[in-house]
């Protein structure tokens, strides 16, 4: 398996049926969202977005007026993300092609107002994204710096199985492995270090871990 843009170029019309969605992965987005909690008109930032798996979800929370801020290194998983939107006439979603790690917070600010959108945004998530990024920690420090101060932040991610599930060890490396995640990345640690009143769940026999909690105050601004 190849780079993970390459690798997801391949993916990307077939992810949506391949991904083990609905046995598997949505109950994570499903826990993640709903501890992030969005509101009506909130800006939410969907960090390695894909395919907009988030999207009807974050929907339902933040309404017409809203805004979704979708970011993914790949043009091909944010081709069927577009699609998406434009299927369910979703006008308020903005998409941005940008590495998560290496972007300048205040060069995507600035693209997400051109485009429409506020600056910093009143929410985001990252699901089943940040454990496939080696440089992690600088893709969440930009995360949370593109959101306002006391914005709600989710990150869902995987593990190893626990308990009677560790049966299933080997599977879910395996998927781990095919989408190039690293299982033992844990990225939301970040969310109990960084983060106050730290929403915890976990799902499918431990495998997705779900971590919500509030932005500190001194998340550095895009200048
Ligand atoms: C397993 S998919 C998850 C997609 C979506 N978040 C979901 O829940 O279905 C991981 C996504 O992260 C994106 N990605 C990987 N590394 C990235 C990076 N450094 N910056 C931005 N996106 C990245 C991939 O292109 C892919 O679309």
């Amino acid at each position: 398996m190849g780079p993970i843009p390459e690798r997801y170029s391949i993916f990307a019309p077939l992810y949506d049926v391949l991904s083990a969605e609905f046995p598997i992965y949505r109950a994570g987005r499903v826990l993640g969202i709903a501890a992030m909690a969005p509101r009506m008109g909130d800006q939410v930032l969907d960090v390695g977005c894909g395919t907009g798996l988030n999207f009807p979800l974050l929907q339902a929370g933040i309404g017409e007026t809203g805004t979704i801020v979708g970011l993914d290194s790949s043009a091909d998983m944010l081709r069927q993300a577009r699609r998406r939107a434009t299927k369910r006439g979703w006008n308020n979603v903005i998409l941005l092609q940008s590495d998560a790690a290496t972007l300048d917070p205040a060069e995507v600010a600035a693209r997400v107002t051109a485009a429409g959108g506020q600056d910093r945004s009143d929410a985001a998530i990252a699901s089943y994204a940040l454990s496939l990024m080696p440089q992690w920690p600088r893709a969440w420090d930009n995360m949370r710096a593109l959101c306002r101060p006391g914005a709600m932040l989710s990150v869902v991610d995987m593990q190893d199985p626990v308990g009677a599930a560790a049966l299933f060890t080997p599977l879910a490396r395996l998927a781990c492995r095919l989408g190039g995640a690293d299982i033992a990345a844990r990225p939301w640690q970040a969310v109990e270090r960084d983060c106050t009143g730290v929403l915890r769940a976990t799902a499918r026999g431990g495998h997705l871990q779900i971590r919500a909690g509030r932005s500190a105050a001194d998340a550095s601004e895009p200048s």
